[in-house]
């Protein structure tokens, strides 16, 4: 089973795989479209097939129109996401780029809360949810970053931090439009350790039970949770056996097209 499904109310709810590759601060964008032209021809020889497993990347805002041209004239299958997006959509806010803005440029995705943004632009719950509402307003679908630090982990176990800023995320809203959740402790974040496959899948799994304890069952069986945090091809397949797993979100791993359509092609590695 490589498909994560839950039963809902007898209703059989598919969660299609995501495999999302933030590119953070790397690659112009002549150097973007080298490696999308290649992470392409890589993922077609290999018959990959993107209604069973879809493939975004999340280059820098400088490279997303020079993607989106190759993406129309190539007719490519790679979706584009943004790694940022302002709480407004327009007005005076010095380099700020709006979700107005993403969305003319075919953007499907956006991360917020990323815990790069939480650290190093002190961006709190509070943004973090407010981010969510501009990419709900502006038609995107945010990817919502959680994950606790290792003092946190040591403190208050692997769960709390991670549910509670989910919950706070998703607070407020007057609709939840579709959202994707990433799990990423920020222990694991480049640095090589990784959260076990059972570890990511418990997290996973109460992050779930908090979204259906306060949104209902119907969100929760529809929301895809990715694992994230030094995923590569060669240990993919583990997080995503698990049915709580929908998907991965790599750094490092998916500026290498040939790492990158290696982990995208996990279905290959699972051994059932
Ligand atoms: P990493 O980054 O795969 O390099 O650990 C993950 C992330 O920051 O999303």
């Amino acid at each position: 089973m490589n498909d994560s499904t839950t039963m809902n109310n007898a209703e059989t709810v598919t969660r299609i795989p995501l495999i999302a590759g933030n590119w953070k601060m790397n690659h112009d964008h002549l150097q973007a479209i080298a490696l999308v032209q290649k992470l392409s021809w890589t993922l077609s020889d290999a018959n990959h097939d993107y209604e069973k497993c879809e493939v975004v990347v999340f280059p820098p805002f400088t490279d997303i129109r020079s993607v989106q041209t190759l993406v129309g004239a190539d007719k490519l299958s790679v979706t584009l996401g943004a790694q940022d997006i302002s709480k407004f959509d327009s007005g005076a806010y010095t380099g700020e780029v709006s979700g107005v803005f993403l969305k003319k440029l075919d953007v499907k995705y956006v991360l917020v809360g990323h815990s790069e943004r939480r650290t190093n632009h002190h961006e709190t719950d509070q943004t973090v949810q407010e981010k969510t509402a501009a990419a709900f307003r502006t038609g995107l679908i945010p990817i919502i970053c959680v994950g606790e630090t290792l003092e946190e982990l040591e403190t208050q176990g692997q769960s709390a931090v991670p549910v509670a800023q989910v919950i706070a995320a998703l607070a407020g809203h007057q609709k939840l439009s579709d959202f994707v959740i990433a799990y990423e402790p920020v222990w694991a974040i480049g640095t090589g350790k990784v959260a076990t496959p059972e570890e990511a899948a418990i997290v996973c799994g109460k992050i779930r039970e908090a979204i259906a304890a306060e949104h209902g069952p119907e969100i929760a069986a529809a929301t895809r949770i990715l694992y994230g945090g030094s995923v590569k091809a060669n240990n993919v397949a583990g997080f995503l056996k698990s049915p709580e797993v929908d998907g991965v979100l790599v750094g490092g791993a998916s500026l290498d097209a040939d790492e990158f359509s290696g982990i995208a092609r996990f279905q290959k590695h699972i051994v059932l």
